[in-house]
C-alpha cells in the first residue's frame, strides 16, 4: 500500500543525500520546508512530494514530518525497577555509594537473574510500545545486567528475541564490561569478556561496550576492549567520563570508537580531538538530569565540529526515561541546542551510531519510510516540555501508532 503525506507545514530533510552523518555545526543546513512525500508499496520513500493516486493519504496540515526517531543508547531488556534508589539519590546518597552497597547495576543483575524470560521480554515489549508512541522507530538494546558469562549471553539472546515482539528495528550491543561481578577483579573479568566475545558476537551483537569509571573499569580495560572489538569485527562503544574524568577519550579514539557516551566530565583537552574524529559524542541529558550530573560541554563539542547525538540511556537506574521528545527538550535546555541540531541528534546522527544511516535516519528517496508526524511545528518538541508531540508514527510507510485525535488525518484515497 502506498501512502501520501500531504501538505505538511515542515518536512525535515538533509542538505544532500547519502550522508553517513552530518557534523552538528552543519545542522543549519537541514531543511524544514513545507511539503509532502510519498512512501511506495515497498515501504521506502518514493518521492519527496505528495501523490494524488496513493492508496492512503495523511493530512499533515500544520504538522511537522520527521524521520522516525532513533534511540541509539538504551539498556533494554532489563527486569523490574529501582525507584527506591532514586529516592535515596534525590535525598543525597551518591550513585557510587548506592552501587558500592550492592545497589545499582548489581541489583538489576539480581532482578534479571530471578525473572523468567517471558516476563523480561514482556516488560521490554511494553516499554517499546511506549517508545513507539513517542516516535522511536529504531532502538539499540544492550546487555550488561547479566554479570556472568551465561547471564550476558542470555541478555543478548533475549534482546534478539525481542525483535519478534516489537514494531521497531533494533540493534544489539554487548555491554560485557558494565560492572565487576562478585569474585572478580576488573582484570580477571576482562579475561572472561575476552572468552565470551565470540559467542556474544554470534548472537548478532554489532558492538562491544564498557563502563569506564572509578567504580567499574579503567582505561587499560578500555584499550583491551578496543582490541577485542577490532578482532571480532564489531564497533567499539563506551560509557565514559560520566562521573569522573578518566581520560578515556584519547584511548577510545586510538581504537576508532563508533561512539563515546555520557561525556559529562570530559577533559577540556579532549574536546577538540573527539570533535574532529569520526567518533560520535552521545550525550544523555536524562541521566544528567536525573542524577544531577555535570552538564556535558555540548556547545563546545558542536562548535568544534563533533557528530553530536542525543539518546535516552533508558535504564532502571540512572535514566528511567523512554521518551526522545523529552530528551530533546532536556538537551535543548541544558546544552543550548537549536531545533535542527537537536533533531539531527536523534535522527541521522543517531542512525550513524547504529550503522544504519544508509537506510534510516533521514527523509530521502530510497530510505525506509519510517516517519513521525508531530501535532505541531518541530520547535514545539523542546518548548512544550513533557507534552508528547507525536500524533502518528509510520513504519515502512504504514501507520504503526496513531493518536486518537489524529485518526481523522489518515484516509483511504478518495
Ligand atoms: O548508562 N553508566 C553506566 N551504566 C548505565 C547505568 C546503569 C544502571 O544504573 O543500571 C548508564 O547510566
Ligand atoms: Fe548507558
Amino acid at each position: 500500500m502506498s501512502t501520501s503525506f500531504d501538505n505538511a507545514a515542515q518536512v525535515l530533510t538533509p542538505p544532500e543525500p547519502n550522508l553517513p552523518y552530518l557534523r552538528t555545526n552543519r545542522a543549519g543546513e537541514m531543511r524544514l520546508d513545507p511539503g509532502g512525500l510519498t512512501a511506495g508499496e515497498d515501504g521506502r520513500i518514493a518521492a519527496l512530494e505528495a501523490t494524488r493516486t496513493a492508496d492512503l493519504h495523511v493530512d499533515a496540515t500544520d504538522c511537522a514530518l520527521l524521520p522516525g526517531l532513533v534511540d541509539c543508547h538504551t539498556h533494554l531488556p532489563f527486569a523490574g525497577w529501582r525507584a527506591q534508589e532514586y529516592e535515596q539519590k534525590v535525598t543525597g546518597v551518591p550513585y557510587e555509594e548506592i552501587a558500592r552497597a550492592g545497589g545499582g547495576i548489581a541489583s538489576s543483575a539480581r532482578a534479571l537473574r530471578e525473572t523468567p524470560d517471558d516476563a523480561v521480554l514482556q516488560q521490554a515489549a511494553d516499554l517499546a510500545t511506549e517508545m513507539l508512541a513517542h516516535g522511536t522507530t529504531t532502538f539499540e538494546c544492550k546487555s550488561g545486567y547479566g554479570l556472568s558469562r551465561d547471564g550476558e549471553l542470555r541478555a543478548l539472546k533475549l534482546a534478539a528475541e525481542l525483535r519478534a515482539r516489537v514494531r521497531q528495528q533494533t540493534t544489539r550491543t554487548a555491554l560485557l564490561a558494565h560492572a565487576v561481578p562478585e569474585g572478580y577483579t576488573a582484570k580477571t573479568w576482562m579475561d572472561e569478556v575476552e572468552a565470551m566475545t565470540p559467542a556474544a558476537v554470534d548472537t548478532g551483537a554489532s558492538a562491544l561496550d564498557i563502563f569506564v569509571e572509578s567504580i567499574a573499569f579503567d582505561v587499560e580495560d578500555l584499550d583491551r576492549l578496543g582490541k577485542l572489538a577490532a578482532g571480532a569485527g564489531v564497533a567499539l562503544r563506551a560509557h565514559v567520563e560520566q562521573f569522573s574524568t578518566m581520560r578515556s577519550v584519547p584511548v577510545a579514539l586510538r581504537h576508532d570508537a563508533r561512539s563515546l557516551d555520557h561525556l559529562s566530565a570530559i577533559h577540556p583537552d579532549d574536546i577538540g580531538p573527539l570533535a574532529s574524529s569520526n567518533t560520535a559524542a552521545v550525550l544523555l541529558p536524562g541521566a544528567e538530569f536525573m542524577g544531577a550530573e555535570a552538564t556535558a560541554p555540548a556547545r563546545d563539542l558542536v562548535d568544534a565540529g563533533a557528530i553530536v547525538v542525543l539518546a535516552t540511556d533508558a535504564n532502571p537506574g540512572t535514566s528511567p526515561v523512554f521518551s526522545l521528545p523529552l530528551i530533546v527538550g532536556l538537551g535543548v535546555r541544558r546544552y543550548g541546542l537549536d531545533t535542527r541540531e537537536a533533531l539531527l541528534a536523534v535522527t541521522l546522527n543517531a542512525a550513524y551510531v547504529l550503522d544504519h544511516a544508509h537506510d534510516l535516519g533521514s527523509i530521502e528517496v530510497g530510505k525506509r519510510a519510517d516517519l513521525v508526524l508531530l501535532d505541531s511545528p518541530s520547535e514545539h518538541m523542546a518548548y512544550r516540555l513533557g507534552h508528547n508531540p507525536v500524533a502518528a508514527v509510520f513504519i515502512a510507510g504504514q501507520p504503526a501508532y496513531v493518536r486518537s485525535d489524529a485518526e481523522w488525518r489518515i484516509t483511504p484515497a478518495p
